[in-house]
């Protein structure tokens, strides 16, 4: 941080005041995966089904945000945690404001999801490895970009040429070449309702 910066908030509306006044919980759901195996696919169902039973959300989706403020960030270890670091401090102000946040983002190692969880806080944060074997992301390959990995054409390629770790301790786990789109939805959604309720 520069010097001479004085955050204030003893004067603004609280995180509970704006709770109470959407009658909802903010929380993180951090979703991790590898490029393709469904997590902002999840995340759109997760949020159409929420925004159905009254609960506002926002997703945060690793290509719309590498596309806007991230844009001159690239996928080196370094700008993978830059890339993380800013959207979680973006998370956290949505998630302070109420908000369910849905961020999308492949978080390859434990480092950086350790980061996100450290600036959104433990209590805040739950953590959803959508845990898609690389064989059915690669035979997907949505946008292309494995088949452009595997000519070498894409370089630091999550899975091909750079490492995914394995989420040590996630809340939920969903592959989503043994479940549907419907009964992965149907998970998440079970688990943000009990922890984004107004008691
Ligand atoms: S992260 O590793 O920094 O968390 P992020 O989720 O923001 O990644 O962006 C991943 C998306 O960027 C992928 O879904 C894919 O569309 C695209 N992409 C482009 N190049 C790469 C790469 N080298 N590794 C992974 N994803 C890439």
């Amino acid at each position: 941080m520069a010097e001479n910066i004085y955050p204030i908030s003893e004067q603004m509306m609280s995180r509970a005041d704006k709770e109470a006044l959407l009658c909802q919980r903010g929380v993180m759901v951090w979703f991790t995966g590898l490029s393709g195996s469904g997590k902002s696919t999840i995340a759109m169902g997760v949020e159409r089904e929420l925004h159905k039973r009254g609960i506002l959300c926002r997703i945060l989706d690793g290509d719309n945000i590498r596309a806007g403020i991230n844009s001159n960030l690239g996928f080196s270890s370094e700008d993978r945690m830059e890339n993380i670091r800013r959207i979680a401090e973006i998370g956290k102000l949505f998630v302070q404001t109420g908000v369910v946040t849905l961020a999308c983002f492949v978080s390859p190692t434990n480092d950086v999801r350790r980061l996100a969880r450290d600036i959104i806080g433990e209590k805040d944060f739950k953590e959803v490895y959508v845990s898609t074997p690389l064989e059915e992301c690669e035979r997907r390959d949505v946008k292309g970009l494995y088949a452009r990995a595997r000519k070498g054409e894409v370089k630091n390629f999550t899975g091909i040429s750079a490492p995914f770790e394995t989420p040590e301790n996630p809340t939920l786990e969903i592959d989503t070449s043994c479940l549907s789109l419907e009964e992965s939805v149907r998970r998440v959604v079970d688990m943000v309702v009990s922890c984004s309720e107004w008691k």
